[in-house]
């Protein structure tokens, strides 16, 4: 599916821009007259929104780094200096800081969006990828950026997270040595951290790039799952869906400024206000939130190797799951039973990041470990089954029925779609 080319420049510039490089046509057939499902709802707008943050997490950071030094006797210090004698650097700081939990939060809410409308599925298998792969980079991009301040959790997380890499048979050790640069997370590490946390996002937005266009090849999934069939189906991109992504970034932008502005450190960890010291290793180690859930299963199987494989096996299970669901229906409005499972599915997620905030000991050792073996569980076992047995409600014949029920077709309102 793609919008009509009905892009005429007008300007002589654009015109001799546009005989030159069609520039202007594609940007106006991709956001300007792109049809798009007419019933699209605000969970939908998430996509959107992550564009915002990454563009603002760049801005930021860019910024922040004329100030930044990434020595390991200066870093900490930089990141004060920053706060208190650059103009509004605190506000830059505080900005990029609560923008990476930002980000993780819509990057959950789209990817539940996904998983509850069977967006993952044919003919979007390639756009599931590529979103899976940014997610992959979104991670190891937020793990070396909180490496930098150089506090007690940025030295320690990655410390517990890099000698994971040593439960590696035979090569373990070579490789964490490599990760390092050295004999221990220090001064080498930093710089390449830095680095890394600087290129990455940039390769992110490259990637993002071909995630929109791999779904402007099939057009959007929506709340109903059945493709558009007419012209009545769906709304051109503009105005219909640039003003409705337009009021959903703005509410998410409040929450966003009222953690900035209110609570800035609410989502930080107090220990990474002091500078970093090797020989002094914190009582609790804890990740950033949105790592919870997995930093739980590594804790939950008693072996090395064995967390080590359970917790980027929980990431990486995400990318075949186009291939472990496949019901023909996709929405979960239309699947009685998938949608339960998929809700108990959420809350045994945001139990295991409970539990991952929590001190290993005592009964969130069990709990980790039910928690750890059901994700496992509803992946593996749950949605095949459910894909074989699994009795769908009758799937509307199209979205204008979806929306409008029977009178769909009669509808004169519509008659202008
Ligand atoms: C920088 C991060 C990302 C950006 C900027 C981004 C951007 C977008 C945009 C603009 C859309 C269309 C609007 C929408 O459906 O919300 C979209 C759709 C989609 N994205 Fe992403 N995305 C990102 C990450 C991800 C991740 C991590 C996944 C999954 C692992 C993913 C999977 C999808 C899927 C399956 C769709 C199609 C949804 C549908 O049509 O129902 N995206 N993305």
């Amino acid at each position: 599916m793609s919008g009509d080319s009905t892009y005429v420049p007008k300007h002589p510039a654009a015109k001799w821009l546009e005989s030159r490089l069609p520039i202007l046509g594609l940007m106006h057939s991709s956001f300007v007259v792109f049809p798009n499902p007419r019933n699209l709802n605000y969970w939908w707008t998430f996509g959107g929104i992550l564009a915002f943050l990454l563009v603002s997490q760049i801005a930021t950071g860019v910024v922040l780094a004329m100030h930044y030094t990434a020595n390991a006797d200066l870093a900490f210090d930089s990141v004060e200096h920053i706060m208190r004698d650059v103009n509004f650097g605190w506000l830059l700081r505080y900005w990029h800081a609560n923008g990476a939990s930002m980000f993780f939060l819509g990057l959950y809410i789209h990817i539940f969006r996904g998983m509850y409308y069977g967006s993952y599925k044919a003919p979007r298998e390639v756009l599931w990828l590529i979103g899976f792969l940014i997610y992959l980079l979104s991670m190891a991009t937020a793990f070396m950026g909180y490496v930098l301040p150089w506090g007690q959790m940025s030295f320690w997380g990655a410390t517990v997270i890099t000698s994971l890499f040593s439960a590696i048979p035979l090569v373990g050790d070579a490789i964490t040595t490599w990760l390092w640069g050295g004999y221990s997370v220090d001064n080498a590490t930093l710089n390449r951290f830095f680095s890394l946390h600087y290129l990455l996002p940039f390769m992110i937005a490259g990637v993002v790039v071909l995630h929109i266009w791999a779904l402007h090849v099939p057009g959007s999934n929506n709340p109903a799952g059945v493709e558009p069939k007419s012209e009545k189906d769906t709304l051109p991109f503009h105005p219909y869906f640039t003003v409705k992504d337009g009021f959903a970034l703005t509410c998410f932008l409040v929450l966003y400024a009222w953690f900035v502005f209110y609570i800035p450190n609410y989502l930080g960890h107090a220990d990474n206000y002091i500078v970093a010291n090797p020989l002094q290793t914190p009582p609790h180690i804890v990740p950033e939130w949105y790592y919870l859930p997995f930093y739980a299963i590594l804790r939950s199987i008693p072996s090395k190797l064995g967390g080590f494989l359970a917790m980027f096996g929980a990431v990486l299970i995400l990318a075949v799951l186009p291939w472990l669901d496949t019901a023909k229906v996709k929405s979960a409005a239309y699947r009685p039973l998938f949608r339960i499972f998929f809700w108990i599915f959420v809350v045994d997620a945001v139990l295991l990041g409970y539990v991952g905030s929590q001190p290993p000991a005592g009964g969130a050792v069990l709990a980790g470990r039910v928690l750890t073996a059901y994700y496992f569980f509803h992946f593996l076992v749950i949605l095949p089954l459910l894909s074989h047995f699994e009795t769908t409600r009758p799937v509307p014949a199209s979205i204008s029925e979806a929306v409008l029920g029977e009178q769909a077709d009669a509808s004169p309102a519509l008659a202008g779609h």
